[in-house]
C-alpha cells in the first residue's frame, strides 16, 4: 500500500510516539524503519527508551550537549515530569534510561575527557565531544586508513560539519597515533 508524502508528513511533524507507531504501521518494514530515525543517538542499551520517551516533546539535540552525571540526569528526569507534562516513566525504564544518558551523555572524566596532552588535544575534544560523549572516541582502536573512514563517516551520515584541512590533519594524526589500532586500552 502506498501512503501519499502529503498524509505522512503532518503525523511526522507531530512527533509523538502516537504517530509515529501510526506512522510505522502505516508504511511497515524498511519503510518504517526510516521513519523512525534514531540519528542523533549512539547505539546501546536503552537508546530506544530514551527515543520514545524524549523524542515525544523535543528533538534530541535538546539533550546530547549536555553532559550531566547520573543525579543530575536524574533530576532532569524529575523535572521533565513535574514542570514539562512527561509521563512518570516504570521505574525499569528510568534505570534504563539514567544509564544510558549517563554513559553517552555523562561527564568528562577531566577537562579533555582523558585525552592524552599534545597538539591536537584541544581539537579533537572539543569537535568529536560535541555530539556525544568523547569516550564514544576514546574507547575505538582503529587503523588510521579507519579513522579517516570514521570522519567521512560522521560528515556524510551524522551532520558534522567538514573539517578545515589542517584540522583534518591535526585530528588524524593524533586519533592514529594515541587510538591506533596497536595502542593498548
Ligand atoms: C511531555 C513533554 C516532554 C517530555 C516527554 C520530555 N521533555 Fe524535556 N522538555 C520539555 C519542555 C516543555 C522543555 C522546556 C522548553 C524548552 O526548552 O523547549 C524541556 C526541556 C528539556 C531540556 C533543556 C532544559 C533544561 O532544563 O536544561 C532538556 C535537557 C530536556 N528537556 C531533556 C529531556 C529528556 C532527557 C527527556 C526524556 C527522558 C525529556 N526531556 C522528555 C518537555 C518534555
Ligand atoms: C554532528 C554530530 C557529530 C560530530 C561532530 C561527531 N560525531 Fe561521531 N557520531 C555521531 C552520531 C550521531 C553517532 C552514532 C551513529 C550511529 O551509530 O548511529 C556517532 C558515532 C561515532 C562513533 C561510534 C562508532 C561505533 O561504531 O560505535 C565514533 C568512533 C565517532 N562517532 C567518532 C567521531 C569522531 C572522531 C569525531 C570528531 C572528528 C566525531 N565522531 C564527531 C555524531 C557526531
Amino acid at each position: 500500500m502506498r501512503i501519499p508524502v502529503l498524509v505522512l508528513l503532518p503525523l511526522l511533524a507531530l512527533g509523538s510516539w502516537g504517530a509515529q507507531s501510526l506512522v510505522a504501521r502505516l508504511t511497515g518494514g524498511a519503510a518504517a524503519a526510516e521513519a523512525l530515525d534514531l540519528a542523533g543517538l549512539p547505539p546501546g542499551p536503552g537508546r530506544d527508551a530514551v527515543y520514545y520517551t524524549c523524542r515525544a516533546c523535543h528533538s534530541s539535540r535538546q539533550f546530547v550537549q549536555q553532559r550531566l552525571s547520573r543525579d543530575e540526569w536524574d533530576a532532569l528526569l524529575t523535572e521533565m515530569v513535574k514542570k514539562n507534562g512527561m509521563a512518570e516513566p516504570e521505574p525499569w525504564a528510568r534505570t534504563l534510561m539514567l544509564a544510558y544518558l549517563t554513559t553517552h551523555f555523562g561527564p568528562p572524566d577531566d577537562e579533555y575527557g582523558g585525552l592524552p596532552t599534545a597538539p591536537g588535544q584541544e581539537e579533537t575534544f572539543g569537535i568529536c565531544g560535541a555530539c556525544h560523549s568523547i569516550r564514544l572516541v576514546t574507547q575505538q582502536r582503529l587503523t588510521r586508513a579507519d579513522w579517516d573512514e570514521t570522519l567521512v563517516w560522521m560528515v556524510e551520515e551524522q551532520e558534522m560539519d567538514p573539517l578545515e584541512p589542517e584540522d583534518r590533519k591535526l585530528i588524524l594524526d593524533y586519533l592514529a597515533t594515541y587510538y591506533g589500532r596497536d595502542v593498548p586500552r
